[in-house]
């Protein structure tokens, strides 16, 4: 079975500071990248910047600065941002570094080579905020605007020499490779949108442009400026440091296990990039994830509709795992979900304060009175204690096909109930009243540790800092985390001393 594996999320388009949707992306990946790593896997994770082309120029202009220093300034805001939102990312890449640039200027001439790009002239349609071409029947006229209809973002005529890749070539192979890899295209609600895209014909693309300086440059021709989805799109190889095949990264993690976007960039991801790869015959990935968006309102948070939540801000005032918590549960994964600082605190108090972090607290305090401090010994299992440890061991193989299915919120409902049935199991076998039969007692307040132990383990891909102080209790840090051990109803150590923890979660006064 193959050990490694490679995420990654979008990189961002430094043309503004980062908000929620970026956060949410960047936040899905790192848990599903800390899950397949306490499950023993070889994991790469990629994040980063999108740095090049007329929507970063023109930013830079309104601002009145240098291209670069304007990049490298938000740049760093994202990289920050990767920090506030604990990612667990091993690598951060910028188009504007030497590696990738390299590589993209590889495969132009790879592409060149095998003749799939030829020179001409572009005359259509182009959202600069997309960065995208439009067909004449994708665009609508609002108010006197040519707006796209998808993305409702206003086009703008173009019309010089450009670079064309041979894309309508690609149409039969890309849908014999979509029949052959049925998820490759996920969630599956979103694949007929692409196939019939891809069906209803491809015309080949316009690759490069001349109007404007800020991208890289075809190498043979610098006259014309790289394309900057051909660019971007590269990044996933580029940060393997492809062609460059003796080194290991690109050998262990290529193909990529999965690209996380969100559904507004699917086109690109499913249809540019894999044909780009087929030109170049390159291996494809092995799934594009498109998830849905998160909305304020009505409509799509984002940048140009100035509509945005600061994750900063959010993260201020409730900390970081409240909200990593509330955006993998709240926000129904591959669906649109509107968020709100209302449900954000209910999740704050129902079910982080009262059903986790009560739960610590109630067992640690009772053990301490009355276990002297210690995780109980002499203990004797029984049927109501087996039933509740076994769930985990009894589903263990099917979260981790729920995980491949990306289906997170099976993972986090799993947890919500586990978490539910704990605090029931704990009120209902009543251990106050059990003095007289200490072995009884004992049994449950270790049967409780053990699943307080097993919950940990499954939050901490999802709140990593919580679960880590919550595991403090037993003495387990980051390094002894492994999934598979769910399994074992007697991983903590019997007699030994645990220790009492702080507060894990403030309510909120509502
Ligand atoms: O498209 N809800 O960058 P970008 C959920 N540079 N996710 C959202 C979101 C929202 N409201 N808004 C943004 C680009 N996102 C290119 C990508 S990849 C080779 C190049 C997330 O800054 C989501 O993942 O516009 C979306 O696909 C991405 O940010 C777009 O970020
Ligand atoms: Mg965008």
């Amino acid at each position: 079975m193959d050990k490694n594996f490679y995420i990654t999320t979008p990189i961002y388009y430094p043309s503004a500071k980062p908000h929620m949707g970026h956060a949410y992306s960047s936040i899905i990946a790192d848990f599903f990248a800390r899950f397949k790593k306490i499950d023993g896997f070889n994991v790469h994770f990629l994040t980063g910047t999108d740095e090049h082309g007329l929507k970063i120029q023109r930013a830079a202009e309104v601002k009145n600065v240098d291209t670069l220093k304007f990049c490298d300034e938000i740049s760093e805001t994202f990289r920050k941002l990767s920090k506030t939102l604990n990612l667990s990312n091993t690598d951060f890449i910028r188009t504007t570094e030497e590696r990738h640039k390299k590589t993209v200027q590889y495969l132009w001439n790879i592409l060149e080579k095998n003749d799939e790009i030829y020179l001409s002239k572009y005359s259509g349609w182009y959202s600069v905020s997309d960065e995208a071409f439009y067909n004449e029947d994708e665009i609508e006229t609002i108010d006197g605007k040519k707006i796209a209809i998808n993305s409702k973002s206003e086009v703008e005529w173009v019309d010089e020499e450009s670079y064309f890749f041979r894309l309508s070539k690609w149409e039969k192979p890309l849908l014999d490779f979509y029949e052959k890899n049925p998820d490759f295209i996920s969630p599956k609600s979103r694949k007929n949108e692409i196939i019939s895209f891809v069906k209803s014909g491809l015309k080949d693309l316009s690759v490069s442009r001349k109007s404007f300086s800020w991208g890289i440059k075809v190498p043979n021709n610098k006259d014309h400026i790289i394309y900057v989805w051909l660019d971007a799109l590269t990044n996933y190889i580029s940060a393997l440091n492809y062609p460059n095949k003796e080194n290991d990264l690109f050998k262990t993690f290529w193909p990529a296990s999965i690209h996380l976007i969100g559904k507004d960039i699917l086109r690109f991801h499913a249809v540019y990039w894999p044909a780009f790869l087929l030109a170049a015959k390159i291996e494809l990935p092995k799934k594009v994830y498109g998830h849905g968006w998160i909305l304020s309102g009505d409509e799509k948070m984002s940048k140009s509709k100035g509509n945005i939540l600061d994750p900063l801000e959010i993260i201020e005032q409730y900390g970081l795992d409240p909200l990593r918590y509330y955006l993998i549960k709240e926000v129904s994964f591959g669906n649109d979900g509107n968020i709100s600082q209302d449900r954000l605190e209910d999740c704050i108090n129902s079910d982080l304060a009262n059903n986790f972090g009560n739960l610590c607290q109630r067992v640690t305090a009772f053990a301490m009175n009355n276990c002297q401090g210690l995780i109980p010994k002499d203990i004797d299992f029984e049927k109501e204690d087996l039933v509740i440890l076994d769930d985990f061991k009894l589903n263990i193989e099917n979260i981790r096909v729920k995980i491949d299915e990306q289906d997170v919120n099976y993972y986090i409902n799993f947890i919500v109930n586990s978490l539910f049935v704990a605090n029931k199991y704990f009120n209902d076998q009543e251990p106050w009243k059990k003095k007289d039969n200490p072995k009884r007692m004992n049994t449950i307040v270790y049967t409780t540790f053990e699943i307080i132990r097993k919950i940990s383990f499954m939050l901490y891909p999802i709140i990593p800092d919580s679960a880590l102080k919550a595991l403090k209790i037993f003495e387990i840090n980051e390094n002894n985390i492994n999934f598979s051990s769910i399994m074992n109803n007697n991983f903590l150590e019997q007699g030994k001393k645990f220790n009492k923890i702080g507060i894990l979660f403030k309510k909120i006064e509502k």
